[in-house]
């Protein structure tokens, strides 16, 4: 087992059913219950075994970040409500980015704040959203506009999970792991190299060091007003072309569209921050190794840059992304123009002829 401890709780890295048998005996809550979704209800529960316990009570919302709105906070609640869970209870976490930050925000709220749990099943929530704190909704379309910081009384990380995952899935939560390696550990970088197939990989191997890599900056920064905009890294371009991609109906995971945006903004790094043309050449083929060319073009260029336009993290305006100046650092708060951003695009298109 593997423990990272941060300042108001850890990150276990074992058998989920046995750890979280060991959390429940060590904390006398007065009631339980678990929320899922179809999916983790079918795959991830029955590997936790009789670790919940005879009166933890399911509670089940639909699959798919859709759902990850108010309207579902509501159904959360009132079942929180009927099956009696008072300020001395628990909410275990039990699904991917959805339920953790769905979850999490109703715990955060429900009495003025119960504790919750993560128990994540997706590489993604394994990787990122199932710690540092941000727990939340989407709003009228706008994503994760309604939330709140609240830590988790632990994160119980257990790759047995992964083997459900579907591969698109695993691929998505792999950009967040290379992130991780671009930004602050070039060693991490180098060893993810030697992958070919994402379907092959013991995730324990680079679990805990980009772990190791969000749990050093969030604790830097836990409200992101400084170094925690280096996690941001691919995400300005990425969460454009991400919701570009759910308005044309050719849906991008969130992953796949951070993919892209790393490619993109590892190109301004180069015309920017100094980042070497090897380095970014390594960078596009390593990307183009696991991610299929996203499908937009020139005409497209606009209707992205508007909606990078929105981007919460803009000032007064203007669009701020981190870059990297080499493999393993990270300059955040670079303010880019947009000739310099249509020119990223042009060469994320160029990259695959
Ligand atoms: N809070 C944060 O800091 C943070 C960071 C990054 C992303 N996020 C959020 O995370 C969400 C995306 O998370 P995600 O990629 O985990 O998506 P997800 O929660 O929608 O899960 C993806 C799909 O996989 C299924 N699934 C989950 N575990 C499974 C398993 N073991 N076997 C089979 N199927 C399984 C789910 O039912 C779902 O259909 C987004 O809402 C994003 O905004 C939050």
């Amino acid at each position: 087992m593997i423990n990272l401890q941060l300042k108001d709780y850890s990150i276990n890295l074992a058998k989920a059913g046995e750890a979280l048998s060991h959390f429940l005996a060590g904390n006398q809550y007065a009631k339980t219950a678990v929320l899922v979704d179809k999916n983790t209800r079918q795959h991830c529960l029955p590997l936790l075994g009789g670790a919940l316990g005879p009166d933890c009570f399911i509670i089940e919302i639909p699959p798919g970040e859709q759902h990850k709105t108010l309207q579902t906070c509501q159904t959360v609640w009132a079942e929180m409500l009927r099956g009696g869970l008072d300020r001395h209870s628990l909410l275990i976490n039990l699904g991917g980015g959805v339920i953790g930050d769905l979850g999490g925000f109703c715990a955060a709220t429900y009495m003025r704040g119960i504790d919750f749990v993560q128990v994540p099943t997706t590489l993604l929530s394994m990787a990122d959203s199932s710690i540092g704190g941000k727990v939340g909704v989407d709003f009228q379309f706008v994503k994760n506009i309604i939330g709140v910081f609240q830590n988790p009384r632990a994160v119980f990380i257990d790759t047995t999970f992964l083997n459900t995952l579907p591969l698109h899935e695993t691929r998505s939560g792999f950009a967040e792991i290379f992130k991780h390696g671009l930004i602050a550990d070039a060693s991490l970088w180098g060893r993810l190299q030697k992958i070919q197939d994402l379907r092959q990989v013991e995730w324990m191997q680079f679990l805990p060091p980009s772990l190791a890599v969000k749990k050093r900056i969030v604790e830097e920064d836990p409200h992101e007003k400084g170094i925690r905009k280096a996690l941001n890294f691919g995400h300005t371009i990425g969460h454009a072309v991400e919701s570009f991609s759910l308005q044309n109906d050719r849906p991008l995971l969130h992953g796949e569209a951070v993919a892209l945006g790393i490619v993109c903004e590892s190109f301004l790094s180069y015309k920017m921050a100094g980042l070497p043309t090897e380095s970014l050449a390594a960078i596009t083929a390593f990307a183009h190794r696991f991610y299929p060319p996203c499908l937009f073009d020139k005409e497209d260029f606009p209707a992205i840059m508007a909606l990078m336009k929105k981007d919460k993290k803009n000032k007064a305006g203007h669009i701020h992304c981190s870059l990297i100046p080499a493999i393993g650092q990270v300059l955040v708060d670079r303010e880019c123009g947009e000739t310099q951003i249509a020119e990223s695009l042009a060469y994320y298109l160029g990259s695959f002829a």
